[in-house]
């Protein structure tokens, strides 16, 4: 496995790779690499000849009062999991690498971003928008891999490669969780002894979601006034939203349409103020 840290250094390799006719798949990432991590990177290996995963914290995601300090950065860790999932080119590239100090050039996807997640962490998704694409153009790859776990990302980024005519094919792989339930996170490690044995409570209230659409439920307001109730009932849980939304447009739904609804949730944790989300597709 080769490891990269100059960006003008990941675009020629890419080129190269393109002109002896090499495909390239990429998982890009912010480190601290997990089992969910990793299903991502088997998924890409099948789908290309080379494998580069990115490992970057990328700043411009995180708002003024977010994690961005504390953020885990454990690389050689990470390497050991790159290594043991086939992976070719890890890339690691220093902040100022990417960031010019005259950098003034953000995308912006404006629809699918406006809700959820975006509601609070207005800037985000221009960060993810922005990061993806510099990761696109300097590692070129002809497929990228993400996880359902960030379904609103994941419509952002495929609506903005739509809308920019990005070349590249958007896969997408399954939430992988922990034996209780509980969706694998880098910031699980925030979490307080007491709120990492609730946790899981967040993926337990979706199931009933689950169970009570498929035994009819249609209203979508029924179902956010159970979560909200459900989790709100534990001072351990402040639910921040369950927005029941179009798969694709992330636009609001008032009846539940089986197939093409996501049910997703942002829930704070009040002792370490960790905020998880998680989802479902009903
Ligand atoms: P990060 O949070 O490190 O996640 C990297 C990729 O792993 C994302 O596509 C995310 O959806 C996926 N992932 C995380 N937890 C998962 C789980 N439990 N199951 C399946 N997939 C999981 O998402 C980002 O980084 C950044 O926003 C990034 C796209 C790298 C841009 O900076």
């Amino acid at each position: 496995m080769k490891v990269i840290h100059d960006a003008k250094e990941l675009q020629q390799t890419a080129l190269a790779l393109r002109a002896q006719g090499k495909t390239i798949a990429l998982v890009p990432t912010m480190g601290n690499l997990h089992a969910g991590h990793a299903s991502l990177m088997d998924a890409a290996r099948s789908r290309a000849d080379v494998l580069i995963v990115s490992v970057f914290v990328n700043p411009t995601q995180f708002g003024p009062n977010e994690d961005y300090e504390k953020y885990p950065r454990t690389l050689d860790a990470d390497c050991e999991v790159c290594r043991a999932h086939g992976v070719d080119i890890l890339f690691s590239p220093a902040p100022a690498t990417i960031y010019a100090p005259t950098f003034s050039t953000y995308v912006t996807e404006s629809a699918c971003s406006q809700g959820l997640c975006g509601r609070s962490r207005p800037t985000h998704f221009r960060g993810v928008c922005t990061i993806v694409n510099i990761l696109f153009n300097l590692a070129l790859p002809h497929v990228a891999v993400f996880g359902q776990k960030d379904a609103q990302q994941v419509a952002v980024l495929k609506r903005m490669v739509q809308d920019l005519h990005i070349p590249v094919e958007m896969a997408v792989a399954p939430i992988v969780r922990e034996s209780d339930g509980l969706a694998l996170s880098s910031r699980n490690q925030y979490l307080s002894p007491e709120e990492r044995a609730v946790a899981p409570e967040i993926r337990a209230a979706l199931r009933e979601i689950s169970e009570k659409i498929a035994a009819g439920t249609e209203s979508a307001e029924t179902l956010a006034e159970f979560f909200m109730n459900k989790l709100g009932a534990n001072p351990l849980f402040e639910p921040e939203y369950i927005e029941i939304v179009d798969n694709a447009t992330m636009l609001p739904l008032k009846k539940i349409t089986r197939g093409n609804t996501l049910i997703a949730v942002a829930v704070r944790m009040t002792q370490s103020r960790t905020r998880l989300i998680d989802n479902i597709v009903a």
